[in-house]
């Protein structure tokens, strides 16, 4: 019988331990306790290359990663919806890895579910990074509005955003966005294939809702993109490109702000400046700061989620069947892509203690910096069995793809709405839509803040 290790000609795992240590593996032998599979099925040779490609510091990871020995991070840039292996190894520590990032202070990470959710829930960590070197993947500290303050500042905007945009406000919407997508398919079918499901359907739809949500004319949804490339793309665009857009983009919403004082209607914008409840009237700088961050998370956060999604189902065909088959599958089949997308390139925006705090095993100070990531909360195989498999049947629990604890999506009503009604109705309408390229050739948005297909060439 010849060794399975020689036999270079069949099929190899490349394995992973909790050390960071890895392995080739011939798929004939079962897995070894204590080790995940990283990649493969694959060749002999294409695992050994993507071992040479990832495993650059032999050292295992308990002796790296202490708070005077921070590991570089990013890892590596993302790849497609792909989870690095490493957070395999990083969730099934009790303690947080040190880290050191491009901009800002040195952090740690959080990646189990269990150390995420305890960051985000505990009141002794802080948004307000005014004071510190924001720990961050960006070269310049985003103005996140509502989600750079702490209460009570950040209790009174949730609030005033709360009073505008109500359950009630969400679910009046519905229908006028079940028709606005039925009449995006119509064009698209008028058309014909193949489409850019990024151009043509995920983007022009948050396009729609945002204007009509804020009191944008349509004509001006062309900016958008130029606009929200500013805030999330960090390596296309230099600083001053960067800033240039960002500048763009807060004159054109202060002018809107303008425009809606002198002339209320119907949309968010006007009922943020006249709230019923006068204790929710916000300054003027608050006010441009939230309809900024309502636009960029309306429009671009929800199309590149939205894209992805498409992305998912159209690479998961026996999924997107159930789904097409059993309607009513769709709210959870929206929750399990929330779960499964990692959203964030790598991680969210940092928190910082305001006194010690253990989190697990590791003594976080006064003034340390964490960098959560959400999507390896929602890979952690201590919650969710087979973390990595997209299944749209597994039992339902808690995830994070719209955050967690007080800074939570504001906008999760809308954006659960909005994915629900788009996939339901693309789907339904184009029932043999598939990819137009293979999956592997899926061109993505270069960057570190948020992931997303830059095209979805598609057919049927
Ligand atoms: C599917 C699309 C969306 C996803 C995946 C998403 C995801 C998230 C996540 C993960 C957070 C928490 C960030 C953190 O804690 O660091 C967040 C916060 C936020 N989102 Fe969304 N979001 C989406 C759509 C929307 C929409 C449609 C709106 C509004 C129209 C919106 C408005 C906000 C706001 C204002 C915050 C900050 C909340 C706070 O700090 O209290 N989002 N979102």
């Amino acid at each position: 019988m010849t060794n399975p290790f020689a036999d270079h000609s069949r099929d190899y795992w490349v394995l992973c331990n909790a050390e960071g240590q890895y392995s080739l593996w011939p798929t004939s032998l079962e897995i070894p306790k204590g080790w995940q599979t990283a990649f493969g099925p694959e060749s002999w040779q294409n695992c050994l290359d993507n071992v040479e490609k990832n495993w650059t510091d032999m050292r295992p990871l308990s002796l790296l990663g202490q708070r005077d020995c921070p590991v570089p991070y990013p890892f590596r840039e993302y790849f497609a919806l792909d989870m690095d292996p490493i957070y395999t190894s990083l969730q099934q520590w009790d303690e947080m890895l040190r880290i050191s990032v491009p901009y800002g202070d040195d952090a740690w990470l959080a990646s189990s579910y269990k150390h995420v959710k305890c960051v985000m829930h505990d009141t002794r960590f802080s948004r307000e990074t005014t004071k510190y070197d924001e720990a961050r993947l960006t070269p310049i500290p985003i103005r996140t509005s509502v989600l750079g303050m702490d209460p009570p500042d950040h209790k009174r905007l949730r609030e005033a955003l709360a009073a505008a945009l109500t359950p009630r406000h969400v679910e009046q919407m519905k229908p006028w966005i079940s028709n606005m997508t039925e009449q995006l398919i119509d064009d698209l079918v008028a058309q014909g294939p193949p489409a850019d499901l990024v151009e043509q359907f995920a983007l022009p739809f948050t396009g729609h809702i945002t204007c009509e949500l804020m009191g944008i004319p349509l004509e001006d949804r062309p900016q958008f993109k130029a606009w929200c490339d500013g805030f999330s793309s960090t390596s296309s665009l230099t600083q001053e490109e960067v800033e240039v857009r960002m500048q763009a983009m807060y004159a054109y919403i202060t002018e809107l702000v303008g425009r809606r004082r002198e002339s209320p209607s119907d949309d968010i914008i006007s009922k943020l400046l006249r709230p019923e409840d006068k204790r929710l009237e916000l300054s003027e700088i608050e006010l441009i700061d939230l309809a900024t961050i309502l636009l960029l998370a309306g429009y671009d956060s929800t199309g590149m989620e939205l894209a992805n999604a498409i992305f998912v189902l159209l690479t998961h065909p026996e999924q997107t069947q159930l789904m097409r088959e059993q309607p009513k599958l769709m709210p959870q089949a929206v929750q399990e892509l929330l779960r499964y997308i990692p959203i964030d390139a790598h991680v969210t925006f940092a928190r910082y203690a305001t006194e010690e705090v253990e989190v697990g095993n590791t003594l976080v100070r006064a003034g340390d910096a964490i960098l959560a990531s959400f999507p390896s909360a929602n890979h952690d195989p201590a919650l969710f069995e087979d973390p990595h498999t997209f299944n749209i049947m597994r039992p339902r629990k808690p995830n994070f793809g719209l955050g967690t604890g007080i800074h939570s999506c504001a906008g999760k009503l809308l954006a659960i709405v909005e994915l629900e009604v788009a996939l339901s109705v693309l789907i339904r309408r184009l029932p043999t839509l598939r990819l137009a390229i293979p999956a592997e050739e899926v061109p993505w948005q270069p960057g570190s803040l948020l992931r997303s297909t830059l095209k979805l060439p598609a057919e049927w």
